[in-house]
């Protein structure tokens, strides 16, 4: 079977790599470098080794291109493309939008297209289906399922085999035909009755964890305030064995997901006339975490922070990967600059990022740890600087959340 894979990114290259190489699976991507690259056999993601991207390259069973005609006959395409937020915070399509015409452009035969583009409900019936058929030359080609994806990256545990994978079609052998190509690489599969139900569950389950994050982010403001620690009060609550599910306070939240979807939920909401407040306050709490870490070391550092060489220590948006996708280092570092520090900042994963490059560890007058990665030792963290502050809640002995 010839699967087509729109997008080469994080979503669109796992999946290319996951699919069994029995298939032949064209990956395209509107990024010519990139499709060089992956031409070349060098993986960009992390956990994608490029020993086995080369394998598949050389062996044809994985076709990187930015031709479009390469997808013509395919029996599969999978939309993997970004679905961010414009500069308003509000959902832009526009990637999702390109994909369809795209497909819609080249498609001369019968093709399943599935989303696994995160995105609102309704995206596949009423942007992507509509889309594609208005700029097709035959609308009957056509059938539609939506399979959003849940990879949680740098994670050992779960990945595209293991990870339960949702899906619907917009007709019983479109989710068929769905449950097909899944079942050929998926352990586990969950049908539900529409599309509108997966692409809600998946914007809902993001959504869960910042809302809870930005419940403990408030809390850790209180029992800094009671004079507690606010960690050791997260363990005690943990060892309820019912009711209870443990979150960790700190610098924002970051990532592709959770400071993204949830704004894709609360848009919804407002169109359909119903206030998302929850989604909306816990935004604005975890983005207030940067001034609140701020107004913390200032207190301790006394009068302000004008001046002062600031060391931000991790600057990815969780441990162990390289990953600075809206990480909350980004705001911790204008809101310090703006306030008159010098800022740098070291991680060894990230070696340049938005035009800097990591600095070596320590000679700052105040270091933050904001992501900690293991391969930086508490001991060098904590001797890093004369003041550390801590918002992982990993080191012992330093201020922290
Ligand atoms: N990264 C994650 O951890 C993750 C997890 C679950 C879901 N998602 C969702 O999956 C989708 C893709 O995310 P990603 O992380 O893979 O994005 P990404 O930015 O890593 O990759 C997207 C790729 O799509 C390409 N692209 C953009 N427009 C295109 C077009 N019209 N035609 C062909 N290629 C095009 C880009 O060049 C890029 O290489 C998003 O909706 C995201 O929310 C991401």
């Amino acid at each position: 079977m010839k699967i087509s894979i729109i997008g080469q990114g994080y979503v669109g290259l796992n999946l290319a790599m996951a699919i069994p190489s029995h298939h032949e699976i064209v990956g395209y991507d509107v990024n010519p470098e990139l499709v060089t690259r992956l031409l070349g056999g060098n993986s960009h993601i992390e956990g994608i080794a490029s020993e086995d991207l080369s394998l598949k390259v050389s062996n044809g069973s994985y076709i990187p291109t930015s031709d479009s005609s390469l997808i013509t006959d395919s029996e599969i395409i999978v939309i993997a493309v970004p679905t961010p937020l414009d500069a308003n915070r509000q959902p832009d399509l526009s990637y999702v939008r390109s994909a369809c015409l795209t497909i819609a452009s080249v498609m001369r035969s019968k093709v399943l297209v599935i989303n696994e583009s995160t995105s609102y409900p309704g995206t596949l019936r009423d942007l992507i289906k509509p889309l594609i058929e208005e700029n097709s030359f035959s609308s009957s080609l056509f059938e539609y399922a939506v399979s959003p994806e849940r990879v949680d990256p740098g994670s050992k545990s779960w990945n595209l085999f293991n990870t339960p994978r949702l899906y619907s079609g917009l007709t019983p052998e479109a989710s068929n035909k769905a449950k097909e190509f899944y079942s050929s690489f998926c352990k586990e599969l969950h049908e539900v009755s529409s599309p509108e139900i997966a692409e809600a569950a998946k914007l809902f389950e993001n959504t869960f964890r910042q809302v809870n994050i930005a419940l403990v982010n408030e809390f850790a403001q209180i029992a800094h305030a009671l004079g507690i620690s606010v960690y050791e009060t997260l363990d005690a609550a943990d060892t309820k064995p019912y009711g209870f599910m443990k979150f960790l306070p700190g610098a924002g939240v970051g990532g592709h997901c959770i400071p993204v979807d949830p704004s894709y939920l609360s848009e919804t909401a407002s169109k359909l006339g119903v206030p998302a407040r929850f989604i909306d306050l816990a935004n604005e709490t975890n983005l207030y975490m940067a001034d609140y870490v701020i107004a913390r070391i200032t207190a301790d550092n006394p009068p302000n922070l004008e001046g002062r060489k600031i060391q931000l220590i991790g600057v990815a948006y969780k441990p162990n990967v390289a990953d600075t996708r809206e990480t909350p280092a980004i705001r911790l570092i204008e809101r310090l600059r703006g306030a008159g520090a010098d800022v740098t900042w070291h991680d060894p994963l990230v070696s340049s990022w938005k035009g800097e490059t990591s600095s070596a560890l320590g000679g700052a007058d105040i270091a933050i740890l904001v992501t900690r990665h293991q391969v930086i030792s508490e001991k060098a963290i904590i001797a890093s600087s004369p003041y550390v502050f801590d918002t992982t809640g990993t080191l012992t002995g330093t201020p922290s959340l």
